[in-house]
């Protein structure tokens, strides 16, 4: 059990985070900050905490509109930002549209962190992701292990949910891993799907398995269509919490993250998605295997990507 869990941002995903972390005993305190008025994060706090006794859980929840109550957290969970929402002619933007306005929410958030809490272990889910967690580390200056991301977790979720429904087995029995950057050209790995422990090729055909990387790939907005307003929250938060856990218990757990690259995968510099050890220290090994010559180049593209963002957030420091 951690000592305490902090949440940043007390929208759809913050608040399942502190349901979820609630109802798992995750941490002895939970405190979830937002600096939205009257009073969200302390009403929400309150909400789920009146409700503890039902589900038999003795943590403390505390909201509040001040960081300060984020003192000495283990893990911090940022998910303070706005998300996508579908616009009034049905367009859908795309995540890096939020650049301009999450990244002064970021500035905000890595200040706060830096001052009350600066050895957590911070985990980003807000978007633009890649480059969100690229700000949070030119601003908080913590070592590399400590600041990664959220996405691919969520996104070979998705890939893993779809073959599962095609293949007609448990979800339990699909592997599969997305990685590159959280945004139109993430990368499926085609090569590190399996069914229970077989190639998913196997079970499902070429242009099924096509189909279903191109509806990954696009599977965050396909929500956001449906919801009319603001974007997935249930499944995000779950993954956030995956990574959580295997901080939190030491799981040494192998989960697609956004890290700081240093020259594997040819990438130097950059936070983008791929195959981590999580474990007490954070980040604790970067997972190098080869790709082939099919996903090198989708990956560069989604370098490329990732990169074009990066050079916004330098550009709006400078
Ligand atoms: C998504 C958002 C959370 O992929 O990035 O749904």
């Amino acid at each position: 059990m951690l000592r305490k869990l902090a949440i940043i941002g007390t929208g759809n995903i913050g608040a399942v985070l502190i349901e979820e972390a609630a109802r798992r005993h995750l941490a002895k305190v939970i405190a979830a900050v937002d600096v939205k008025e009257p009073d969200v994060a302390k009403g929400k706090a309150l909400d789920c905490a009146e409700g503890l006794p039902i589900v038999k859980s003795d943590v403390e929840i505390i909201g509040s509109r001040d960081f300060s109550v984020i003192a000495g957290a283990d893990i911090v969970v940022n998910t303070a930002g706005v998300p996508r929402s579908k616009r009034p002619d049905g367009t859908i933007p795309s995540r890096e549209e939020l650049l301009a306005t999450n990244l002064k929410i970021t500035d905000g958030v890595a200040a706060a962190v830096k001052q009350n809490c600066p050895e957590a272990i911070v985990i980003n889910v807000a978007n633009p992701l890649d480059a969100i967690v690229y700000r949070l580390y030119q601003k908080l200056g913590a070592p590399k292990n400590r600041i990664l991301g959220m996405a691919g977790q969520l996104d070979s979720a998705r890939y893993r949910y779809f073959v599962a429904q095609a293949a007609k087995v448990s979800v339990d029995n699909v592997e599969a891993m997305v990685l590159g950057g959280h945004g139109d050209d993430m990368v499926p790995i085609r090569s590190a799907c399996r069914i229970a422990g077989l190639p998913v090729t196997q079970f499902i055909n070429e242009d099924t398995l096509a189909a279903i990387e191109k509806r990954t790939r696009g599977a965050g907005a396909e929500v956001v269509g449906l919801l009319g307003s603001g974007s997935a929250f249930v499944s995000p938060a779950w993954a956030a919490l995956d990574m959580v856990e295997a901080i939190a218990y030491d799981r040494r757990k192998i989960i697609a993250s956004c890290v700081l690259l240093e020259g594997e995968f040819g990438v130097n510099g950059l936070f983008v998605g791929v195959p981590a050890i999580l474990g007490k220290n954070g980040v604790e090994k970067v997972i190098e295997f080869p790709l082939n010559d099919a996903e090198k180049a989708a990956f560069a593209k989604s370098m490329a990507a990732v990169q074009k963002t990066v050079n916004e957030v330098k550009a709006m420091s400078a």
